[in-house]
């Protein structure tokens, strides 16, 4: 049952100091913010869990009561649904680490306001007075650092539609209230917000923080920048997504492969495994493995990562199509490791028909291939000197050919790399082009024949 919130006001005045000071700029050098970003730049793939009381599977996660699809007591009638009965986070944690990620981020909150933590910041709709009657997010935690291998991200939504002290809860029809009218309201909340995510930091200590829902309001509004602050006072290292006002520290394009890189040069494109975030009965438009490995590539090929989204059900198990996407996952993340992990963003399209990275050094041009090639592949504008093509995850290596290496021409030769079917990848197949130094690019448009004598 959804509950009303009050909150006695000395617990809100010994709270309120943390949403009221005033924002600063934050001092981190940029080689710092690298340090901090580096295990997040070789992360490449992460996965996302929206589990809550929508998790039932007959409406979306919170939209659905704030679009008018439900009444907020139907909605809310979920919570005796929400059993967690069947619950086993060792084996979550397991198959999240089967398949390759090296993040995970769980909705600790949703927009409804459903915390999945004993939550004592405020009367709230809270994971003891669902089904489930317990904690959940706790023994999440606690095997995500038994297990090792993947970092901590906890998705937090800034918005909280149910809450009286919120302004805003349905999409259409008016506002409860205005803030610049009752600026202490606001502050209530405000306040509210920062007890949940001070429960949090100290609870569990997050790597990292995916916060949600800021689009409602400003920066200043949010106080954004007093939130990261005290944020980084309990770990100077966590690392913040965008949607916080522009305080964040990576981009997050949502539900789309950008077409080019995004200007941060941290990103991540969080994207559903059919057409929803949290378990929907109806959604069985599941995305193949080959569309979804498709997609953590490009997001690789253009310096980001993939937040892969699953949602389990309200009884914690996860459908067998999440499961079998990440098991398959698992077996080309693992085979190809070498050139997923220490990769970095590729070289321009046009140069190859493939997705391509390189390696820290740059003298090994990864080559990714959704398609099975005829008989050979091209690259072409590539001046550096290739010494050895390898088919990664195997032992095989490739025979090369380079055509027209005119001594005259700035335009260097096309290379052919002969790849028999023998060698692919039921999937996707990578070529490892070992270079004898860091790849040069020829980017002109080609040369006629000039004799200056
Ligand atoms: C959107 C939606 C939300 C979903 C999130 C995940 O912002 O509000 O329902 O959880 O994206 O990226």
């Amino acid at each position: 049952m959804m509950k009303k919130l009050i909150l006695a006001a000395g617990v809100l005045a010994a709270l309120a100091s943390c949403g009221n000071r005033p924002s600063s700029a934050p001092t981190e050098t940029p080689e710092a913010k690298a340090a901090r970003m580096e295990w997040f730049s070789r992360a490449k793939l992460g996965i996302f869990i929206h589990w809550g009381i929508y998790s039932r599977g007959d409406w979306s996660e919170s939209w659905s009561f704030h679009n008018g699809v439900v009444s907020m007591e139907d909605y809310f009638a979920q919570e005796a649904d929400f059993t967690a009965a069947n619950y086993d986070p060792a084996a979550w944690v397991q198959l999240i680490r089967e398949s390759g990620a090296k993040y995970t981020v769980i909705t600790s909150k949703h927009h409804d306001g459903f915390a999945l933590w004993d939550t004592k910041a405020g009367d709230v709709s809270a994971v003891k007075s669902s089904a489930a009657a317990r904690d959940v997010l706790t023994p999440f935690v606690q095997e995500v650092r038994r297990q090792g291998g993947l970092k901590l991200g906890l998705y937090y939504s800034l918005i909280d539609w149910p809450r009286e002290d919120y302004p805003n809860v349905f999409r259409a029809g008016p506002a409860r209230y205005d803030i610049d009218k009752e600026p202490e309201r606001w502050q209530h909340f405000l306040s509210f917000n920062s007890a949940q995510l001070r429960e949090l930091s100290e609870a569990y200590n997050p790597d990292l923080y995916w916060f949600d829902g800021d689009w409602e309001f400003s920066s200043e509004q949010w106080d954004a920048p007093g939130i990261v602050r005290m944020l980084r006072e309990y770990n100077p290292q966590v690392v913040i997504n965008s949607r916080i006002a522009g305080n964040g520290d990576y981009d997050t394009p949502e539900l789309g492969v950008p077409v080019v890189r995004p200007q941060s040069p941290w990103w991540e494109t969080c994207m559903t495994i059919n057409d929803s975030w949290g378990f929907r009965k109806k959604d069985t438009d599941y995305k193949s493995p080959d569309t979804v490995l498709r997609m953590l590539v490009d997001c690789m090929s253009l310096g980001g990562n993939l937040l892969l989204d699953i949602g389990p059900r309200a009884d914690g198990t996860i459908p067998q199509e999440q499961i079998d996407m990440l098991r398959e996952l698992g077996r080309w993340t693992s085979k190809h490791a070498e050139a997923v992990y220490p990769s970095r963003a590729g070289i321009p399209a046009g140069h190859v028909q493939a997705y391509t990275t390189l390696n820290q050094a740059g003298d090994i041009l990864y080559l990714y291939f959704p398609y099975a090639p005829n008989e050979s592949i091209e690259i072409k504008g590539l001046k550096s000197r290739i010494k050895k093509v390898r088919v990664v995850g195997t032992d095989e290596q490739l025979p090369w050919k380079l055509y027209n290496d005119i001594d005259w021409s700035a335009a260097p030769g096309v290379c052919y790399i002969s790849v028999p079917s023998r060698v692919l990848d039921p999937r996707m197949t990578v070529l490892a082009v070992e270079m004898e130094s860091p790849v040069t690019l020829y980017e002109g448009a080609g040369q006629v024949i000039s004799f200056n004598e």
